[in-house]
């Protein structure tokens, strides 16, 4: 038997020797698809289909299970997914030609322009749970609700056992069977990885790469911000009976600043600026321009000198061998300032939505 849970979010049950398809269920909302048939084809719904027009459609590009690894504890029999309960608006850009070096996703990029501000069919209506799902029957035994979306990947042990990071900086065991939370401590950033479990001299530990990544990018962007945890990269090591106190992470970033310079742009510029951001640098800048700060800068909170020097970070790879890459083959002058401009007005309503509470 092989079990798997692609991005498109049904759990798959397949015979690992033929290949051949035996079920298929919904994890997560899904509307671009009623169900999946006996031959293993996928019955289709109308919403699926965006060429003549942009759809609302569950699940995201992000996917509703991704990079942070499920488990199959052999003892419970039950597999362990981080699920991404998540709607995004689809639709084709007219306008798209692939780019070398660039992100071609041929979708439009406009749907981001209200990033953050409505509710409903939105690109940010999302949940996220840890899901205890048994392949035999294929159904759900039970679900922990998580705060942010983008959680960490599982680790199943022992007799009933279960570990999972969390978007909001935690590190958490449950008891597998029935998903009551056994124990908890602080990471300080985000714990996206599959955490890992080892023997030192007959003392087991359990430990876990943490950070921000997969498939929301590098930032943690919102959720990071939610969570109040900015984080970076660290790895940390528990075992029974440990004494050390895990150090705090980086404090939160704190309000964002009135923007720090002003940008001449109309508003077809910034519409375009906002276009071009999420086409190139939202997957490590973070969508809407909301970075969390922990690996890369949130640039809502640039000052006047890293604005001056804005157009030669982007274009001359002022920042390469830190890894922000150069754009001059992609972008031009006036695309970065319209770039430039976005993030201002970022910034400015991030400074205001943050004032008026
Ligand atoms: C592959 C990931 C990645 C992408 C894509 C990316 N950046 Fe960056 N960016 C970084 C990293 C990492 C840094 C921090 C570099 C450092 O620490 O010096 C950075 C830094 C910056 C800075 C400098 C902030 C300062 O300290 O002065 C600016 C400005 C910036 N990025 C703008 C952009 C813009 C605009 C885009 C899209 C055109 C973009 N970045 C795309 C990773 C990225």
């Amino acid at each position: 038997m092989l079990l798997h849970a692609p991005k498109n979010g049904f759990f798959f049950v397949i015979d690992r020797e033929s290949g051949e398809f035996i079920s298929a269920k919904p994890i997560a909302g899904v509307n671009w698809a009623t169900h999946y048939d006996e031959t293993g084809r996928p019955v289709e719904t109308p919403n699926a289909d965006f060429r003549d027009g942009s759809r609302f459609i569950r699940p995201s590009p992000y996917g509703a299970h991704s990079w942070p690894p499920m488990s199959l504890h052999p003892k419970t029999g039950l597999v362990y997914l981080p699920v991404v309960d998540m709607g995004y608006v689809y639709g084709g850009d007219p306008e798209w030609k692939f780019q070398q070096g660039s992100w071609n996703t041929g979708l439009d990029m406009s749907v981001f322009e209200t990033f953050g501000e409505t509710e409903g069919e939105n690109v940010e209506s999302w949940g996220a749970y840890l899901l205890a799902w048994d392949p035999v029957r294929q159904r759900e035994v039970w679900r922990h609700t998580h705060r942010t979306g983008f959680n960490g990947g599982t680790l199943s042990v022992g007799e009933d056992l279960l570990f999972e990071g969390s978007a909001d900086g935690r590190f958490v065991a449950y008891r597998a069977t029935d998903g009551k939370q056994l124990w908890e401590s602080p990471v300080g950033t985000g714990a996206m990885a599959g955490p890992v479990t080892y023997e030192v001299d007959g003392e087991q530990y359990v430990a876990i790469a943490a950070g921000w990544g997969g498939s929301f990018g590098l930032s943690g962007g919102e959720a990071a911000l939610l969570a109040g945890v900015r984080g970076g990269g660290r790895v940390l090591a528990w075992k029974l009976g440990g004494t050390a106190v895990v150090p705090p992470g980086k404090p939160p970033l704190g309000p964002v600043p009135a923007p720090a310079v002003r940008v001449a742009a109309s508003e077809k510029e910034l519409r375009r600026g906002s276009v071009l951001y999420h086409t190139q640098c939202s997957a490590c800048h973070g969508p809407g321009a909301i970075g969390g700060g922990s690996a890369v800068p949130d640039l809502r909170y640039l000052d006047e000198r890293q604005h001056g020097l804005f157009a030669e970070t982007v274009l001359k790879g002022l920042h390469e061998p830190a890894g922000m890459p150069r754009f001059d083959d992609l972008l031009s002058t006036d695309d970065v300032r319209q770039i430039q401009a976005y993030v201002l007005q970022q910034a400015a309503k991030g400074h205001a939505a943050e004032s008026a509470n």
